[in-house]
């Protein structure tokens, strides 16, 4: 089947682009308003996109309806600069579930979810107390594409749990930090436990030797 996007409506791209770029990793966003209240949401149009200089991107859509008016994360963001990402893991999955719910503006989503905070070391925002790892960023730029945001975000600093870091690299211990991944808009996400498949990249002079895999 060939889907014409030009004559699509918005939430048919949104359906089938969702289920096409996936398993997407899941960014838990800290945000602070200027009265220092919290908020936290679920962002799977998520990723790194460089790393010198470090840089992470957000895609956030405007709330739903025909006005233009910003999420709380893009225009916390916006207004204070700053926010952190903390790393959806399969212990976090049901809080983060939760953080996406769209509770009135007085109620906390952290509070809602079961979550408490700690504080950062360079951003103000705090991050997830119960996250194994978080990124703190402080906002490169937002870019307007419709009615929807692209947030770059610089990170200043990773917090990761010691138990998750191999000293070697240093590297990530992805088999044992256990991250989820989203796979569409229908509640699907994925495990990473026991799912790894350990490919090393083949250089040119051993595959001219004959290396295939
Ligand atoms: C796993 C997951 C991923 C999501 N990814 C996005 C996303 O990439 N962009 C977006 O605009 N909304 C996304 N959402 C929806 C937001 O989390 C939701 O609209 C949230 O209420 C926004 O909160 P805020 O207004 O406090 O920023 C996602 C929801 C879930 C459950």
């Amino acid at each position: 089947m060939l889907f014409e996007v030009e004559k699509m409506e918005p939430r048919q791209i949104y359906n089938l682009l969702i289920g096409l770029v996936a398993p997407r990793p899941i960014a838990l966003v800290t945000s602070m308003n200027e009265q220092g209240q919290m908020n936290a949401a679920p962002f799977s149009a998520y990723n790194y996109l460089c790393t010198d200089p470090p840089v992470v991107g957000l895609g956030v859509t405007d709330k739903p309806g025909g006005v233009f008016v910003p999420k709380d994360t893009a225009r916390n963001i916006r207004r204070g600069g700053q926010f952190v990402v903390n790393v959806v893991t399969e212990d976090l999955a049901k809080a983060m579930n939760v953080c996406a719910t769209d509770f009135p503006a007085d109620v906390s989503e952290l509070e809602m979810a079961g979550l408490a905070t700690a504080p950062s070391s360079v951003v103000k925002v705090p991050r997830i107390r119960q996250a194994h790892a978080a990124l703190e960023c402080v906002e490169h730029a937002t870019i307007e594409i419709g009615r929807s945001r692209i947030v770059l975000g610089r990170v200043v600093a990773m917090f990761v749990e010691d138990e998750f870091i191999d000293p070697k690299g240093p590297y990530i211990k992805a088999e044992e930090l256990h991250a989820i991944g989203r796979m569409n808009g229908l509640g699907s996400y994925v495990r990473t436990r026991d799912a790894f498949l350990n490919m090393p990249r083949i250089p040119y002079e051993e595959w001219k030797a004959g290396r295939r895999e």
